[in-house]
């Protein structure tokens, strides 16, 4: 399974990017909205910086303008996955820019049917919010396992991205069912390599080397 930085924050990305295990990052309005820049430049610096897909979000919602934004978007940088949202107008984009070879990110996902359509149009990546559906007392894993057999069912090549991913339980279960991707807030990454008995046991190693008088 992949794994993408959820974050605009420079600061962040750079540590990420400088612990050598991200595969790509997502921004999108709310995260973008944080950072005191023009969003152009701020995903161009992203795009430098990371070796990988960046998904960058339009804020259009009709199809002219979609298709507009997602254009300037895909000029920034080889690396720009325009993200969509999940709309009647959206889809419609993702089927032309998919035709036109730009990738996509259909966002905003809550429902096997939806995710079904977007595959159908093409999108390069699928994004089912999991944790906004935990927040409403749903099973926001269940529509990832859901997504996960739709696309093997009829051998979709939509990457299943999951999103809104709020504690480490949420990735590994999410690697479980077989999610292409998962994309994480830098607090939940930083928190998968967290284990107090590796803490104590590093502890432990380095102090009878010590005492021993050992070198390497
Ligand atoms: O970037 C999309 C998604 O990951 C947002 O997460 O925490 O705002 O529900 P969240």
């Amino acid at each position: 399974m992949q794994l993408f930085l959820d974050s605009a924050d420079m600061s962040e990305i750079k540590r990420a990017d400088d612990w050598g295990v991200i595969d790509g990052i997502t921004t999108n309005p709310s995260l973008a909205a944080e950072q005191d820049r023009p969003f152009d430049k701020l995903v161009a610096e992203i795009c430098d910086l990371v070796e990988g897909p960046v998904s960058a979000e339009v804020v259009a919602t009709e199809y002219d303008q979609i298709m507009q934004e997602a254009r300037q978007l895909d000029d920034i940088s080889e690396h720009i996955v325009v993200k969509v949202p999940l709309i009647k107008q959206g889809l419609k984009a993702v089927d032309e820019l998919s035709d036109e070879g730009i990738e996509t990110n259909v966002t905003l996902n809550f429902q096997a049917n939806q995710g079904l359509l977007a595959m159908k149009a093409g999108a390069t990546y699928l994004s089912p919010f999991i944790g906004r559906l935990d927040d409403r007392g749903q099973q926001g894993l269940q529509l990832v396992e859901q997504l996960t057999q739709i696309k093997h069912n009829y051998g979709f090549e939509t990457d299943i991205l999951a999103a809104s991913i709020r504690h480490p339980d949420h990735v590994l279960q999410c690697s479980l069912i077989g999610a292409d991707v998962a994309t994480l807030p830098f607090e939940v990454l930083e928190s998968l390599y967290d284990h107090p008995l590796t803490d104590s046991g590093l502890a432990g190693f380095l102090e009878d080397w010590e005492e021993s008088g050992l070198e390497i």
